[in-house]
């Protein structure tokens, strides 16, 4: 993890040190609010355990095969997104695959951003203790006299902004990332904790239903891009943050079985957010389809009937605070790396300039339920457009892309050699069944899911 932490800071082309390392740095990529926050809202919001499924076999079927050829390509070009492709195919327009990677990356941040000052200002209240209350009623409103605000929303995002750009300028991310190392199985056992609180209120075993039983009546050509889009997004991929991240892979690191592992183990985390968060869902009476404020307001309520849940609750948004960093980091490593790679840019500068863009564009997301609540696309606030389209089309369409040329340029071959470590691996066989998977299924199912979801036919 360290030599990543100095090429955000300082230097370019390192490599983590070992192997250990490269696991906790794509873990801590991948695991997030995507887990904490967007996991939980999805599944209420579409059907729950049909949506859940539907969710773990697109993670499989698209979502493990994109990975593994995202941070192969980053390993074997070690540059940043758009580089990889110059350097990859030169002279083709196979660059624009890191092109739109860098304008998803903005988009992402613009609404992830919000969403990480809502965590901020939770720490806050946590600590004087005003948003902790069993009455389902007191915990929905103080969440949502903090979104209504303009000037709330806007500070807090401007926080997290000025926060994780210091972490960048500062080169301090070494001891973040070193935190978040140490910090993160604190996380998952403070999720057991509440998990176990939740399973235990009255009236819990209708949320286990709603997570486990599927009712495949719900599920619908949207339900299952939203699925899709959901395993895209989780997994950071099809928008550069993995051949950033595969650039700073070691050559001897064995790609699909670390790509395995830190799939496992975020669906893993995912799992048990939602066993925290649904049985108290219906315990306390609220709408499983609340939307993005269900961590916010079914949370505080679990707490405040926990002994010690002051405390844990203050610990728990810490936690998904530190969870958050970990995951915008790499979000901005995308941007950050492109320009100061390919415009030789410092770093110092291509941040700035970055988090500067970002909270222009950033604004109009923080401000998605106040003053702006009535500017709409497509009928969506810039929050919800931003959330949407990068989950449900840029990163399926980089999906398609990267599967594309790994397919028909790259080609079997050098795919092989590439994930067999030159064969010193022993997994000839499964990587002839991945390659065809990559060519043809994974391609042509995100096609067709992303073209019926959308309504195109
Ligand atoms: N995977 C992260 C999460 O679940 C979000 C993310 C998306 C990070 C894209 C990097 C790139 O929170």
């Amino acid at each position: 993890m360290s030599k990543l932490d100095s090429s955000l800071a300082v230097a370019k082309r390192d490599s983590f040190s070992s192997s250990f390392g490269v696991l906790a740095a794509t873990l801590g990529s991948a695991v997030g609010l995507g887990n904490i926050w967007k996991f939980p809202y999805l599944t209420g919001a579409n059907g729950g355990a049909g949506f859940l499924l539907v969710y773990v076999l697109a993670t499989l079927l698209v979502g493990l095969p994109v990975m593994i050829a995202e941070i192969m390509l980053g390993r074997r070009a070690k540059t940043d997104s758009v580089g990889t492709f110059k350097k990859l195919a030169p002279g083709t327009p196979w660059w624009l695959i890191g092109g739109f990677g860098v304008i998803a990356a903005f988009l992402i941040m613009a609404f992830y951003s919000e969403v990480a000052a809502w965590v901020l200002a939770y720490v806050f209240k946590a600590i004087a203790g005003s948003a902790l209350s069993s009455d389902p009623a007191h915990t929905s409103a103080a969440f949502s006299q903090l979104i209504h605000d303009p000037i709330q929303s806007l500070l807090w995002q401007w926080a997290v902004l000025v926060l994780i750009g210091g972490i960048l300028l500062m080169g301090v991310s070494k001891g973040i990332e070193a935190v978040t190392k140490k910090l993160m199985p604190l996380l998952f056992i403070l999720l057991v904790v509440v998990g176990v609180r939740s399973l235990l209120l009255p009236g819990a075993g209708e949320g286990l239903r709603f997570l486990f039983e599927p009712d495949f009546s719900k599920i619908s050509a949207s339900v299952v891009l939203t699925a899709m889009g959901l395993a895209f997004f989780k997994l950071s991929i099809g928008m550069g943050t993995m051949l950033t991240y595969g650039s700073y892979f070691r050559d001897d690191q064995n790609i699909p079985a670390t790509t395995l592992r830190v799939m496992t183990a975020d669906l893993f985390v995912s799992m048990l957010a939602g066993i925290a968060i649904f049985p108290a869902v219906f315990a306390f009476g609220f709408k499983p389809e609340a939307g993005p404020s269900l961590l916010f307001i079914t949370i505080p309520a679990v707490f405040a009937n926990m002994p010690l849940g002051h405390l844990f609750m203050v610990v728990f948004f810490v936690l998904s605070a530190i969870a958050a960093t970990g995951a915008m980091l790499s979000i901005l490593e995308v941007p950050v790396s492109v320009l100061s790679e390919r415009f030789g840019w410092s770093r110092a500068k291509a941040t700035v300039l970055t988090l500067l863009a970002l909270m222009a564009i950033g604004a109009t997301a923080a401000l998605s339920n106040s003053v702006l609540s009535g500017f709409k696309l497509f009928g969506m606030t810039m929050f919800d457009l931003f959330d949407y389209v990068t989950s449900n089309v840029l990163m399926p369409i980089g999906g398609i892309m990267l599967c594309l040329f790994t397919g028909w340029v790259w080609g079997p071959q050098r795919f092989r050699e590439a994930l067999s470590n030159n064969g010193k691996l022993a997994n000839q066989p499964v990587l002839s069944v991945l390659f065809l998977v990559t060519r043809w299924v994974s391609p042509l199912l995100i096609l067709v899911v992303m073209l019926k979801g959308l309504g195109v036919f």
